[in-house]
């Protein structure tokens, strides 16, 4: 397949790094003599037809930003028919050879239905939450987690003071990636995650029980937002035991912000392997990593699995906070 002219969005929640991964697909491009459009707002652009043509001097100094200069959206239009035909009909108006889209699951799903009408897709993985089952690396986790990390150890500083007791909410969404990690990087008294069912008197009171006779006179609590809702552990913590719970939401502070190194070259290294993807005559794929090797998968395949917490990780969790 010849590929001359290729679209890159960004849709669904943001990501730290997305720029990086929108810079690198148009360098890649450029390198190959293809021209790169950029869809402004996700599907919505491809709907509207709302694409700018992308340059180097375009993407120049994005990539040390958070956020999207494509701007992004969750499309309720695209998910319909109507909406999916309208799309389709701009990139074949445009001579699209490809679309790369960079984002979460949502974002695939998408992709898979332009590919049903036979629009070549590329998909880049980028999400906080990090629960894309087929790669153990989605561009902006990084930067969340230490932003959520760094957050704690400043409330860690206010807590130890007061001798008190902090529950902090993290994103995630369904899945406790985030939470997990920023709970083992913090030294958390308890972490909740959705993939575990709550047991609120073993896995929060107890903890706390162990620390106070351990000797600590602070505790921190991290919950994942698919888990818990931050307020009402706190005020069950209050009823059963004499503590009075401080609660901080961290939200979407976790989603800005500078991307870190990881993120940067991560980003970097799949926008370049989507476009050689494309060229490669791929369609209805997903870049994957694996440990710092690079793979792709097919878009259904991809979706088709879900992304488990490591029992490692509950079991360094389970001694890190069982003593
Ligand atoms: O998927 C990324 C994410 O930040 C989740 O962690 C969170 O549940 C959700 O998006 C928040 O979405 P919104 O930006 O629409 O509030």
């Amino acid at each position: 397949m010849s590929v001359k002219r290729i679209g890159v969005l960004t849709s669904g929640g943001d990501a730290p790094g997305m720029n990086a991964a929108v810079r690198s697909v148009v360098r890649t491009a450029l390198f190959h003599g293809i021209e790169c459009y950029g869809v402004r707002r996700g599907y919505n652009g491809l709907i509207s037809g709302d694409l700018i043509k992308l340059d180097e001097k375009k993407i120049s100094h994005i990539i040390n930003r958070g956020g999207t200069v494509l701007y992004t959206a969750r499309s309720k239009e695209f998910m319909t028919e109507e909406g999916q035909q309208k799309a389709v009909s701009t990139c074949k108006f445009l001579g699209l050879d490809g679309i790369i889209a960079i984002g979460g699951d949502g974002t695939f799903r998408g992709a898979r239905a332009l590919s049903k009408y036979g629009i070549n897709v590329i998909c880049i993985p980028a999400t906080i939450d990090n629960d894309i089952s087929c790669t153990n690396y989605s561009i902006g986790f990084d930067t969340a987690a230490n932003t959520a990390i760094e957050c704690i150890d400043r409330l860690r500083d206010t807590m130890q003071s007061h001798e008190r007791c902090s529950v902090v909410e993290v994103m995630g969404r369904n899945a406790g990636f985030l939470a997990m990690y920023v709970g083992l990087a913090v030294g958390a008294t308890a972490v909740l995650v959705p993939e575990k069912p709550l047991d609120f008197e073993k896995d929060v009171i107890e903890k706390i029980r162990q620390a106070r006779f351990n000797g600590f006179t602070h505790y921190m609590i991290v919950v994942a937002e698919g888990s818990a809702c931050a307020s009402d552990i706190a005020a069950r913590i209050k009823s059963s035991i004499d503590l009075d719970p401080r609660v901080t939401v961290l939200g979407h502070i976790q989603r800005g912000g500078v991307p870190t190194g990881r993120d940067r070259v991560n980003a970097t290294k799949m926008g370049f392997m989507a476009v050689e993807l494309l060229l490669a005559g791929k369609t209805n794929r997903i870049v994957c990593t694996d440990n710092g090797n690079y793979t792709d998968v097919d878009i259904d395949e991809g979706l088709s699995k879900e992304r488990r917490i490591q029992e490692m990780e509950v079991n360094v969790l389970a001694a890190m906070t069982g003593i």
